[in-house]
């Protein structure tokens, strides 16, 4: 019985790109969902190009009604990716998904954490600070953004002459060397009988 996924994306979707690349042909693990919610986001693109049904989520019903759970059960999603996903995740979602819900974020939690800090504006508080380096967080979602239990970490220096998109490009790196390799430990760890 397959472990299904949903990745959840708000933007290009390079991050989900590396996911189902790692994921194609395995018999364990398969991403069954993308679910976004911003219409003109290039990760729609690549779920049509990859033949993964997309959810295209409103405020609405995301926030005070079911929070599209119905929808993840119908699809026996089990583990929820954040890649690249803007909105806060509901109370709701994150009872009926417990220790379930994996994020990454594009600089060393909890440092450039917290709303609003996202895309280059955590870049540039990074080269703002002069800090000598910079990395990724994979962690688990709890309420609060950027706040769970950290999972897993890695890091790249910070050069003088880095830009706020230079960074970015070191950070997107680390993240497609990474991210899907700690997804597949953390489920099959979690899944071992
Ligand atoms: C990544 O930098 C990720 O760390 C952050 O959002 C960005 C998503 O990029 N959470 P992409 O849409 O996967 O290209």
């Amino acid at each position: 019985m397959a472990i299904n996924l949903a990745v959840f994306a708000s933007g290009a979707g390079s991050n989900a790109q590396k996911i189902i690349d790692y994921f194609k042909g395995n018999s364990n693990v398969q991403v069954r969902l993308i679910v976004c919610n911003n219409a003109e986001a290039g990760v729609l693109g690549i779920a049509l190009h990859e033949k993964i049904t997309s959810l295209l989520i409103e405020r609405g019903r995301f926030f005070k009604e079911d929070s599209y759970l119905p929808v993840l059960k119908n699809y026996e999603i089990d583990w929820i990716i954040l890649a690249g996903f803007l909105w806060k995740i509901p109370a709701k979602m994150i009872a009926a998904y417990p220790q379930k819900i994996i994020n990454i974020h594009p600089a060393l939690l909890p440092k450039y954490g917290g709303k609003g800090m996202y895309g280059l504006h955590v870049h540039r508080a990074v080269l703002d600070a002069g800090d000598p380096e910079s990395g990724i967080t994979i962690h688990y979602v709890d309420e609060q953004y950027d706040h769970g239990l950290t999972i897993f970490q890695a890091k790249c220096p910070v050069a003088k002459d880095d830009t706020p998109d230079s960074l970015a490009q070191k950070i997107h790196v680390l993240e497609h060397k990474y991210f899907p390799q700690i997804i597949e430990q953390v489920i099959l760890k979690k899944n071992k009988p």
